[in-house]
Order: C-alpha cells, then sequence, then structure tokens
C-alpha cells in the first residue's frame, strides 16, 4: 500500500478505510474488517460523529482495542452535522469531539473534519474551538469535508491551523470537478464549475482531496459496479482493464482515482473484507494517460 502526505503533513496510506456502512456488521465482522484493513496496509480510518447515530465509532473504537491497533493507526473523524441542521458553533464542535472521544475509546483524534458547511458559521468560533482542541491534545489536524475554496479561504483567514483535507464526492461517475476542468469555456453543462475550482484550489494550497463514495453514482442510488445496466460501456471498460492488469474491476475505478495528479486519498465503503482486499491491488495498478482517458471517456463523458 502507497502512503501519502495528507495536507503535506500527515503520512498515511492513499486508501482508507471508511466506517460509514459498519454499523450492520456484528462486532466480529467490523473487527475482521478492520483487522482486514490492517492486513492490507491500511492505517488511516475515517469515521463521522452521525454515523449510524454513533454507533459506528463505538464499534470502530471496539475493534482497534481488540486489536491494540491504536498506536500504529491514523483515526479521522467529523462532526458538524446535527438532525435537520449543521452547526459549527464552539459549542458543538467541543462537545462533539468530546463524544466522539468516548465512542471510541480513545484520548486522541489525529484528523477532525467538519463535515458540510454550515452558512451560520463565525469563522472566530471555530478558530477558538480549533485552539482549544489542539492545545488539549484532542484533536493533532483540522480539515473539511464538502466545503468550496471560498468557504475554506474564509475558515484559514481566522483559523491557524493548516486544513489538511477536503472530503469530497468523487468518483467515474461523479466527478464535476474534474469535469469542469476540461471543459472550461463551453456551453453545455459540464463546463459548469459547481465548486468553485476545488481541485485547482487543493492542489494550489496543499490541501489533500479525499475521495467519498469512490464505487457510487449518487448518495444513495446505489454502486456503478457490478454490472450496472445504466454504466455498460464503463464496466465492460472496467473488466477489459480488470483482465488486462490482473486485478478486480473496482481496483481499476480505485487506480483512477489514485492516477489523479493531485494524490487523491480514497475512502473505501465496503463492509465486506474479501472485497477490500481486493480494492487495495489499486495502488500497485499503474495507469498511463490514455488508459485513464479511455475511462472517464467510457462513463459517458466527453471531451470538447
Ligand atoms: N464526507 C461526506 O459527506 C461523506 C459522505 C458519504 C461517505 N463518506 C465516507 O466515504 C466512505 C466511503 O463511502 P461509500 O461507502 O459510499 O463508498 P463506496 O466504496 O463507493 O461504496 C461502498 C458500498 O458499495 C457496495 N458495493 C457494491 N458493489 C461493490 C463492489 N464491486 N466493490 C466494492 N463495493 C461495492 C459496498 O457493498 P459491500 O459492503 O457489500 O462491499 C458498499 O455498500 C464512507 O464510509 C464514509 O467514511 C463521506
Amino acid at each position: 500500500m502507497k502512503k501519502l502526505k495528507v495536507g503535506g503533513l500527515l503520512e498515511g496510506s492513499e486508501i482508507s478505510l471508511g466506517c460509514w456502512r459498519i454499523a450492520k456488521l456484528s462486532q466480529n465482522e467490523a473487527t475482521r474488517l478492520v483487522a482486514a484493513a490492517l492486513a492490507e496496509g491500511i492505517d488511516f480510518f475515517d469515521n463521522a460523529d452521525i454515523y449510524g447515530g454513533g454507533a459506528c465509532e463505538e464499534i470502530f473504537g471496539r475493534a482497534v482495542k481488540e486489536l491494540g491497533a491504536r498506536d500504529s493507526i491514523l483515526i479521522q473523524t467529523k462532526c458538524g452535522i446535527r438532525s435537520g441542521y449543521y452547526d459549527f458553533s464552539k459549542e458543538h464542535i467541543l462537545e462533539a469531539v468530546d463524544g466522539s472521544l468516548k465512542r471510541m475509546g480513545v484520548g486522541t483524534i489525529d484528523v477532525l473534519l467538519l463535515h458540510r458547511p454550515d452558512t451560520l458559521m463565525e469563522p472566530e468560533e471555530v478558530a477558538e474551538a480549533f485552539d482549544r482542541l489542539e492545545n488539549a491534545g484532542k484533536v493533532r489536524y483540522f480539515g473539511v469535508s464538502n466545503h468550496n475554496p471560498g468557504q475554506m479561504r474564509l475558515l484559514q483567514k481566522y483559523c491557524g491551523q493548516k486544513l489538511i483535507a477536503n472530503q469530497l464526492q468523487l468518483s467515474l461517475t461523479n466527478a464535476t470537478m474534474i469535469d469542469a476542468g476540461l471543459n472550461v469555456n463551453m456551453l453545455h453543462d459540464p463546463a459548469l464549475v459547481r465548486d468553485g475550482g476545488v481541485l485547482e484550489y487543493c492542489r494550489l494550497n496543499g490541501i489533500t482531496i479525499q475521495a467519498w463514495s469512490p464505487l457510487q453514482y449518487g448518495v444513495f442510488e446505489g454502486t456503478f459496479m457490478d454490472n450496472n445496466e445504466k454504466f455498460g460501456p464503463l464496466n465492460d471498460k472496467l473488466r477489459q482493464y480488470a483482465e488486462a492488469k490482473g486485478v478486480s474491476k473496482s481496483a481499476v475505478a480505485f487506480a483512477w482515482l489514485l492516477r489523479h495528479p493531485a494524490k487523491i486519498q480514497v475512502i473505501a465503503g465496503t463492509t465486506d473484507a474479501g472485497r477490500l482486499k481486493s480494492l487495495c491491488a489499486a495502488s500497485g495498478v499503474s495507469l498511463n494517460r490514455q488508459e485513464w482517458y479511455d475511462l472517464y471517456l467510457s462513463a459517458g463523458k466527453k471531451l470538447p
């Protein structure tokens, strides 16, 4: 498993295991999944206070304890989404972190992300919360999720800590940040800049983009894998490269993300230990420029 430096500061595996879906697993199954991740060289784990209503942090924390893995891994979690609203108030950030530490049974969170932009955010308050958490040794590094460049700049104006990551939805079928850069100045839809140029902003500022839902075409609609008939040509192309490179189709879909020079960290969401192993083979797959564009086009995209 290759490593990358998240935000240029924190070295972790280029594939991370996301814990959004683990609440449906038994504790034994979840512990086996985390053990499988460790065996594949994954040392970076993503969670959030709201996943499974807190259950995902609890289950993950117990797995880490059982495996005695705390000192050899990096734990990232998120806060700021509440039931029916977003909350970046100082009080909420502080209490959310205390809740996450307690549920996971750890003393420190390696990376805390603000989950989704809160338009009522007062950046001075966020800065105070970050300082308190850093000084208390509760959080080592900070970042955001689903933020645009203006929102990151606003936060960065007040926060002394560098934002090291921005977690965004990104996959072969949901790549608007890439589409916009390939269709500059055109009149059609793919030219629309939906995120304020977040890909270029993150590259310019050394902020690691973490790709969430790397195999999904929507949020809850499902995966584009598994011969989804909506994505026939893409699945055919993935199969062709999978056979040529001796890996699974989903490993090729991961490799497509990892090939980007932005040095994207991919957050895998599988709950299946066997599948996770096959996905991790992506770290050893190289795609040349032509293969990368070939896959992009097979997802129904066009070049101008
Ligand atoms: N920041 C945010 O707003 C945000 C939002 C959503 C997610 N996330 C993070 O991103 C992580 C990944 O998201 P995700 O779970 O949507 O990721 P994903 O890897 O795109 O999707 C995983 C899901 O696809 C299924 N799947 C179906 N066919 C598959 C195949 N051939 N290979 C692999 N999986 C297949 C998996 O089922 P099996 O479990 O049976 O393998 C699992 O249910 C989450 O765990 C979370 O940490 C962040």
